[in-house]
């Protein structure tokens, strides 16, 4: 079609690894750039990643790196799982990038400059986990909706941009192109989020907070808030220096009004209100599109680590294989909503569609082909009335197909494909070629349904290549089908009856699509069980662990074996046990201790050996003096309790360390 296209994907923050929703909207921008090749335009497809603010400062100090060595690491993840599963970006930014750097300050100077950024004291509610500050209106329960935990109030003198300034004018641009912003029901959010007062937007950070981030070009206390940052990536990616570009200039000019943003609709609110103020402010064209999709839920609910329900990409690849699943993320969200991934729905819909459906077709017909006929590809003779309506039934899909895969209705043109093979299908069932075959006056009847069932096979690859692309080119190579999926023979031809070469001899008949049997579902799932239990941690709720110790922090307290001489109940004093314990001294100590919820007849432990703490500063209680201390165990309620004891074997006064 010769368009130029520009595909983006959010830069993901590399606080943790990617996981499938991180997945999905990468898969999403391979397949559009896969397909917008096979219709003949020109794309560049981006990703990368987002390293500054506070979360990753805070996700490197969890794991003990400093952020510089942690976003290195994570960003890298990032990049080999993309790779490891022949994702074809064209370019892949890190916002730590010093070409990046550099063009963030040299839009904030200009906007600046501009008399668009001021500075003022501000007090408002931070979410850590979305890294803005939330209004109040946005809060449920006092909580960010998104990441359930309350925000912090911070106040504290910063740079704001005057972002209020440009609602009308976004608010115009928005009406004036109804498919700016796609589904509609994104669109209409947004529109009626700009009824109300648009405040203007903190972009600094202090450096006494945080200084992990891009220095503000005008004031070096200061760095540039995370989002401010990151969302010009889409644009500073065209300019950092290329190969095929002459200048930097180039390629932003080559490209950039063509931008489609992919996000999905948790980030909807900075890409369709931040974002597009920004470039108006900074004098850029706005881009052209954003399509948002909406969430992959993990059952009914959402994916998160301490559920232990992630499905973590390269899991998945050794499982299952990542090019099915690519199948089933288009063939199971309809774009804009939110979609439930579970493995069992996962199986059943590759079984069906994969393994019985496009798999099965190929594999008979070569079959009959190999068994019948040598192998040799027969012509496709003159059809009759039921080939003709194949025939047909193949010459309107690319057209569909391409509306579809143009309003981001994948679901729809796979449904459409699979309407074409399961005609297909029925037509072989009703011809019947294996009967065909034992009948030598059926000779050309049985060439005819080979050759236009391997037609069909051909047309779904075409077709399905963007959404399976490994899978299709083994299909097409087998099948001798040599012409590039590159808009140089135009879809409607590529997808039209007649595309095999008659002769084409065909080699064994591969098993792309064997069934997932039972079996193996059921191991997989054991597999999540039992690491979605180990996230979850044990059953019973115990403590949580004291602060880190050195040995020597230890080695100061001096515990020793104690033999319980006499006990008794304190009046006045509900949950305490006069004890008295030899530990191998002149005298036994006496010492109060916390256990009567245990013994309330204390007698029982009269005789017991149990652990003391020997060393303890003797305290002044109201019923005496307790000169030490019993070790007990004891339940997070309390509703266990009991005197830690020792072997026997040990004596009063023993060392216990
Ligand atoms: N760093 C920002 C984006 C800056 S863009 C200039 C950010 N990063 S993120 O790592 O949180 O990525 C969010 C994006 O990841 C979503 O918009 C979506 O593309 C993808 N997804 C993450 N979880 C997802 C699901 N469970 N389902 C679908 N997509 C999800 O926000």
């Amino acid at each position: 079609m010769d368009r130029t296209v520009y595909i983006t994907t959010p830069l993901y923050y590399v606080n943790a690894e990617p996981h499938i929703g991180h997945l999905y909207t990468t898969v999403l921008g391979d397949t559009l750039k896969r397909y917008y090749r096979l219709v003949g335009d020109d794309v560049f497809f981006l990703t990368g990643t987002d390293e500054h603010g506070e979360k990753i400062v805070e996700a490197a100090a969890n794991g003990g790196v400093e952020p510089k060595e942690f976003t290195d690491r994570v960003s890298g993840m990032f990049r080999k799982t993309w790779s490891d599963i022949g994702l074809g970006y064209d370019y892949f930014i890190r916002t730590t990038d010093e070409s990046h750097k550099r063009y963030v300050q040299r839009v904030l100077d200009k906007v600046h400059e501009a008399g668009d950024i001021y500075f003022a004291e501000y007090t408002g509610l931070y979410c850590v986990g979305c890294e803005r500050y939330l209004t109040v209106t946005e809060l449920e329960d006092g909580k960010c909706p998104d990441h359930q935990i309350e925000p912090k109030e911070v106040k504290e003198s910063n740079y704001f941009f005057k972002m209020g300034k440009y609602r009308e004018q976004l608010v115009a641009h928005i009406k004036a192109n109804p498919t700016w912003i796609r589904p509609e029901r994104y669109r209409n959010e947004v529109l009626s989020f700009l009824k109300g007062p648009l405040e203007d937007l903190c972009i600094s950070r202090p450096k006494t907070r945080l200084t992990w981030g891009i220095d503000l070009p005008f004031d070096d206390k200061y760095v540039t808030y995370v989002w401010f940052d990151a969302l010009l990536n889409y644009v500073s990616a065209l300019k950092s220096p290329s190969a095929e570009f002459a200048a930097d200039e180039d390629r932003f000019e080559h490209y950039w009004d063509k931008c489609n943003h992919l996000i999905a609709k948790d980030i909807l609110k900075t890409h369709a209100i931040y974002w597009p103020t920004m470039l108006m402010a900074a004098g850029i064209p706005l881009f052209n599109q954003i399509d948002v999709h909406g969430y992959w839920l993990s059952g009914d609910s959402k994916m998160s680590k301490s559920l232990g329900n992630v499905v973590r990409p390269g899991s998945f690849d050794e499982q299952f294989g990542i090019e099915n699943l690519r199948y089933f993320f288009f063939r199971e969200m309809s774009f804009g909503q939110d979609a439930s991934f579970t493995y069992e729905v996962f199986v059943e819909r590759y079984n069906s569609d994969l393994a019985n459906g496009l798999g099965n077709l190929l594999s008979r017909v070569a079959s009959l082909v190999k068994k019948n006929l040598g192998g040799v590809v027969p012509a496709l003779g003159a059809p009759t009335p039921a080939e003709q309506e194949l025939i047909d039934l193949a010459a309107a899909l690319p057209a569909s197909y391409e509306a579809h895969f143009e309003a981001r209705r994948f679901h729809r043109a796979i449904e459409e494909i699979r309407g074409l093979l399961g005609a297909t299908d029925r037509y072989i069932n009703e011809m019947a070629p294996w009967k065909l075959a034992r009948d030598e006056s059926r000779a050309s009847d049985l060439q005819r349904v080979l050759a236009h069932g391997l037609e069909v096979v051909r047309i779904a690859a075409v077709l399905l290549s963007p959404i399976l692309p490994t899978r299709c080119a083994e299909i097409l190579a087998y099948l001798g089908e040599q012409r590039p999926l590159d808009g140089s023979v135009p879809l409607a031809g590529l997808a039209m009856f007649g595309g095999i070469t008659e002769g084409h001899e065909l080699g064994d008949v591969p098993r792309l699509f064997p069934r997932i049997d039972e079996k193996k579902l059921k191991e997989v799932e054991e597999q999540i069980a039992a690491a979605a239990a180990a996230a979850a941690g044990p059953s019973r709720d115990v403590a949580p662990l004291a602060d880190e110790i050195v040995i020597d922090d230890f080695a100061k307290v001096d515990l020793r074996v104690g033999l319980v001489r006499e006990a008794e109940l304190v009046e006045g004093a509900k949950k305490l046990i006069k004890l008295l314990v030899d530990i191998g001294e002149a005298e036994p100590r006496q010492i109060f201790a916390g256990i009567r919820a245990a013994y309330e007849d204390p007698q029982v432990l009269v005789g017991t050996k149990v652990i003391v703490v020997a060393n303890l500063k003797p305290r002044k209680m109201k019923f005496g003096v307790s000169e030490g201390m019993v070790l007990a165990g004891h339940s997070v309620d309390d509703s266990r309790l009991a005197t830690a004891s020792v072997s026997d074997g040990l004596e009063p006064g023993d060392k216990v360390t």
